[in-house]
């Protein structure tokens, strides 16, 4: 396994909508596309991150990992098994959409408040193959639509209505979150 290097706002690639992955790629588990996936999960680990597209490491192709369990830029939110999405489409974006505060690690020093769908329904299929359809909501479903964008050329920047509300992330520190949820 190895480390990726992220690809940072600015490098044309995150502004291309990335290839469809062909499904019998995965079927050799010893594969170059099964060690990415590793090394995808090992760069999303060691950075920090809650969501990594394939994209963010120079990959024009459609995958998307997730996870999320006690992360310090979003204390409080509920937990995301280890996941792994290939080919993911949303759908039926519900009317109804909550703001939340997001980062990238493309975009790693910035924060913006980002209008998002509450629930929203996935279509991808797993690292094996398997078709994976459901409906979600909550943090799961912001994480989701902020990492499939990257699949289409959109970062969160690109879905902000307000840049009254794009900070960097030590002023966001200092005046956007209360004080007891501050990351410590
Ligand atoms: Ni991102």
């Amino acid at each position: 396994m190895a480390l990726l290097k992220i690809a940072k706002l600015g490098n044309p690639i995150l502004r291309q909508i990335a290839k469809a992955v062909d499904l019998n790629e995965l079927v050799d588990p010893e594969s170059e596309l099964q060690t990415f996936i590793d090394d995808m999960i090992e760069t999303m680990h060691h950075e920090g991150g809650v969501g990594l597209a394939a994209p963010q490491v120079n990959q024009s192709i459609q995958i998307v990992v997730l996870e999320y369990a006690e992360n310090k830029r979003y204390p409080g939110e509920i937990s995301i098994p280890l996941t792994v999405l290939i080919n993911p489409v949303l759908s039926d974006y519900s009317k109804e959409t909550k703001e939340g505060w997001e980062s990238c690690l493309s975009l790693v020093d910035f924060r913006g408040l980002v209008p998002r769908s509450t629930t929203i329904t996935l279509n991808a299929y797993d690292r094996n193959g398997r078709k994976i359809q459901k409906t979600v909501s909550g943090f799961e479903a912001v994480v989701l639509q902020h990492e499939i964008d990257h699949l289409q050329g959109y970062v969160f920047i690109d879905r902000m209505k307000d840049f009254t509300k794009l900070s960097y992330q030590e002023e966001f520190e200092k005046f956007w979150v209360k004080k007891e949820e501050t990351p410590s």
